[in-house]
């Protein structure tokens, strides 16, 4: 495993697996790395010759000061959990390598995409998440890149930049991995302590009971019905529990066939915002 934080010698060390042909793969994350990371990583080294993963947290996809602050970093141990599976290159680069001196940014349209759900609440979040992107694919160019489906409107500000900017990377969307209790893993669950994190299963039965319901009753009574079982829970308050298109992420009025179509929700549960969703 090597470390590399700027980006002039992590490309001069991926030119070699470029000229040889060789796949390389990539996991772009702020560090406080869980099984969710984890298992990105051991794709991305079944698919590709060499994998890199980046931890850099990037401060201009945060709206508010204090969750920067907050925001966890166990660098000893990302390092550690990184080494055990066998990631090939880690690039730890810093603010200036990412945005030096000289860097102008991109003019980025992400054609209303930034404007709702996650977007309403965290108003330049998704900017910031696509100027970083861009800047990481710039930086490792990879062939294939590896991001999770529970932050599924980044997947899609990923995949609009990816157009926009010919960028020649396949964005490939993994399954969210959960803890056993059906809480989709998170950086921002070691806030929880164990009884509250053990209690947060709700949420998963919550959207594995409306997808059951939708078959039943309307889209709107399904929903009230799971917001009065969310509200029911001590410490929640609700950002949004919503069932969209999973392409224009606008509200479904109905549903066609099983599967087209996404339950998003975000709970506020003892001040920990825990994100999840499951196509319906
Ligand atoms: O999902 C994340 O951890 C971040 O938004 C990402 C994609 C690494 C960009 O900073």
């Amino acid at each position: 495993m090597i470390v590399i934080k700027s980006p002039v010698d992590l490309e001069n060390l991926l030119l070699k697996s470029r000229v040889d042909n060789k796949k390389i793969g990539f996991v772009a994350t702020m560090g406080a790395l869980h099984g969710g990371h984890i298992s990105l990583i051991e794709r991305s080294k079944i698919e590709n010759d060499t994998t890199v993963c980046s931890i850099f947290i990037n401060p201009k996809q945060f709206n508010n000061s204090n969750d920067l602050e907050n925001y966890p970093k166990p660098i000893e141990n990302d390092l550690k959990l990184l080494t055990e599976v066998g990631t090939d290159i880690i690039f730890l680069p810093n603010y200036e390598d990412i945005y030096p001196e000289t860097y102008i940014e991109p003019e980025i349209n992400l054609y209303g995409l930034d404007n709702v759900l996650e977007g309403l609440i965290r108003p330049g979040h998704f900017k910031g998440v696509a100027l970083v992107v861009k800047r990481l694919f710039d930086c490792v160019k990879p062939d294939i890149a590896y991001f999770g489906q529970k932050d599924y409107q980044q997947t899609l500000v990923i995949k609009e930049i990816v157009k926009q900017f010919n960028i020649p990377t396949e964005v490939a969307v993994c399954n969210i991995l959960r803890d056993e209790n059906g809480l989709a893993m998170s950086s921002r669950n070691i806030r929880l302590n164990n009884e509250q994190r053990e209690h947060a299963s709700f949420i998963y039965n919550m959207l594995l009971q409306l997808k059951e319901d939708v078959k039943v009753l309307t889209i709107k009574d399904a929903l009230i019905k799971a917001e009065n079982v969310l509200l029911k829970e001590e410490g929640v308050q609700i950002d949004y529990l919503t069932i969209v298109n999973p392409q224009t992420l606008l509200p479904e009025e109905s549903l066609t066939t099983e599967n087209s179509s996404l339950a998003l929700v975000v709970v506020n549960y003892f001040g920990v915002r825990l994100l999840d969703n499951i196509y319906i």
